[in-house]
C-alpha cells in the first residue's frame, strides 16, 4: 500500500482564520476560529483582521494537527489561499504555510479561494459519507464577496458564466441586516427572523441584468428608502415587522439567484446544480433548490454546513486534488487580492 497523503489546509482570506487536516481526502479536522473583534464595527475591518489572523494562526494550526492526530513531519504537503482575498489577512496565512512547507521540506500548493468553494464539494467525512458532483456541473457561488455562476468542466477547469456587477448575495443579506440595525454578519440574521416571516410581506424590485449577471446593489436601495418612508410614519415599524422584513428580502434574493441559475440550466443543457459559499448556508436557498431537484428532475448537490462559510477543510481538499496532479507552488509566489475563478497558477512536476 503507498504512503497515504497528509494535506494541512490553511485559510485565512477573510475574517475567520482556519486549518484543516485532509488524508487521502478524508476530512479528519476542520478548526475555525472566528474574529469577534469586527462585531462592534458591523464589518470587517481588514487591519484588525489581519492582527486577529496573526494571534489565531499558531493555535489553529495546532488544533487541526492535533484533533487529527497528526504530526508536522508527518504531512505531506501544504495547502494555502493564494487570493482572492485581504492583503492583509492573506499574508499571514501564506507567510505561515511557506514558513512551515520550508522548514519541513515538503511542497507548497496555492489556492484559489473561490475555487475551493467549490471543491468543498469533494470532500468525504470519516464516516464515509460523501456526495461528489459528477463533471461537468454548474456551480452557484455565493459568498460576501462574489456571486458567480460556474461552470465546472474538471476539477481546475472552470468557467465564469455569470457574475455580479456590483454587490454580493451576501453583501445585500449583510448591508440590509445593518439598515435594519442587525449585528454582523447579518445573512445568518435575515435567514432566522426569516423564518417566522411572511415572504409575500413586502415586495421589493429585482434587478433585470442581462444574461447570467447579477445585481444586488439596486434591491439595498430599495429597503432602505422603503424602510426611511415607513420609519417617519412609525419610528417602531423595522421592530414591529422585522420577521416579514427579513422572509420577503430573502425570497425577493432567493429568486433571483434561483432565475439565474434556471436559465444557466437551459443555456448550457447540465442539469446538475451544486451550490457554494456562505450564502449557501440559508435555509430558503437550500429549500428551493432541493424543491427544484424534485420539480425539475435535476441533480441537486448542497454542501454540509461546516463547508458553506469559509473553512480550512476546502482548502486542504482543493490542495489534495492539486497534489494528485502534480501541481505546486513556488515559494516566490505572492498572495493576490483579486483572483478569478478560472485562474490557476502552480507548476506541473
Ligand atoms: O463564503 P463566506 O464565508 O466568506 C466569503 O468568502 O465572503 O461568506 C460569508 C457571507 C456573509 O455575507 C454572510 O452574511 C453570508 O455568507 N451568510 C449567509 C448565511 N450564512 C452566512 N447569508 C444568508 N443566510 C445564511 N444562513
Ligand atoms: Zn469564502
Amino acid at each position: 500500500m503507498s504512503a497515504p497523503v497528509i494535506i494541512l489546509g490553511i485559510e485565512s482570506s477573510c475574517d475567520d482564520t482556519s486549518a484543516s487536516v485532509i488524508i487521502d481526502g478524508v476530512s479528519h479536522s476542520n478548526i475555525i476560529s472566528c474574529q469577534s473583534v469586527h462585531e462592534q464595527f458591523g464589518g470587517v475591518v481588514p487591519e484588525l483582521a489581519s492582527r486577529a489572523h496573526q494571534q489565531n494562526i499558531v493555535p489553529t494550526v495546532q488544533a487541526a494537527l492535533k484533533e487529527a492526530g497528526v504530526k508536522p513531519r508527518e504531512l505531506t504537503a501544504i495547502g494555502y489561499t493564494r487570493g482572492p482575498g485581504l492583503l492583509g489577512s492573506l499574508l499571514v496565512g501564506s507567510s505561515f504555510a511557506k514558513g512551515m512547507a520550508m522548514s519541513l521540506d515538503i511542497p507548497l500548493i496555492e489556492v484559489n479561494h473561490m475555487q475551493a468553494h467549490i471543491l468543498a464539494h469533494f470532500i468525504t467525512e470519516k464516516d464515509g459519507y460523501s456526495d461528489i458532483p459528477e463533471f461537468p456541473f454548474l456551480c452557484l457561488t455565493v459568498s460576501g464577496g462574489h456571486t458567480q455562476i460556474v461552470k465546472v468542466t474538471n476539477h481546475f477547469e472552470m468557467e465564469l458564466l455569470g457574475q455580479t456587477k456590483d454587490d454580493a448575495a451576501g453583501e445585500a443579506f449583510d448591508k440590509i441586516a445593518k439598515i435594519m440595525g442587525l449585528p454582523y454578519p447579518g445573512g445568518p440574521m435575515v435567514d432566522k427572523f426569516a423564518q417566522e416571516g411572511n415572504k409575500h410581506a413586502f415586495k421589493f424590485p429585482r434587478s433585470k441584468m442581462q444574461g447570467l449577471n447579477f445585481s444586488f446593489s439596486g434591491l439595498k436601495t430599495a429597503v432602505l428608502y422603503f424602510l426611511q418612508k415607513e420609519v417617519a410614519k412609525d419610528p417602531d415599524f423595522v421592530e414591529k415587522n422585522k420577521a416579514d422584513i427579513c422572509a420577503s428580502v430573502q425570497y425577493t434574493i432567493v429568486e433571483t439567484l434561483l432565475g439565474k441559475v434556471k436559465r444557466a440550466v437551459r443555456e448550457t443543457g447540465i442539469e446538475r446544480v451544486a451550490v457554494a459559499g456562505g450564502v449557501s448556508a440559508n435555509s430558503d436557498l437550500r429549500k428551493s433548490l432541493l424543491a427544484l431537484q424534485e420539480a425539475k428532475k435535476w441533480r441537486v448537490y448542497l454542501p454540509k454546513m461546516q463547508y458553506t462559510t469559509d473553512n480550512g477543510a476546502m482548502i486542504a481538499i482543493s490542495a489534495h486534488l492539486k497534489y494528485l496532479e502534480g501541481n505546486f507552488s513556488s515559494q516566490g509566489n505572492a498572495p493576490m487580492a483579486r483572483l478569478s475563478v478560472e485562474d490557476d497558477f502552480g507548476w506541473k512536476s
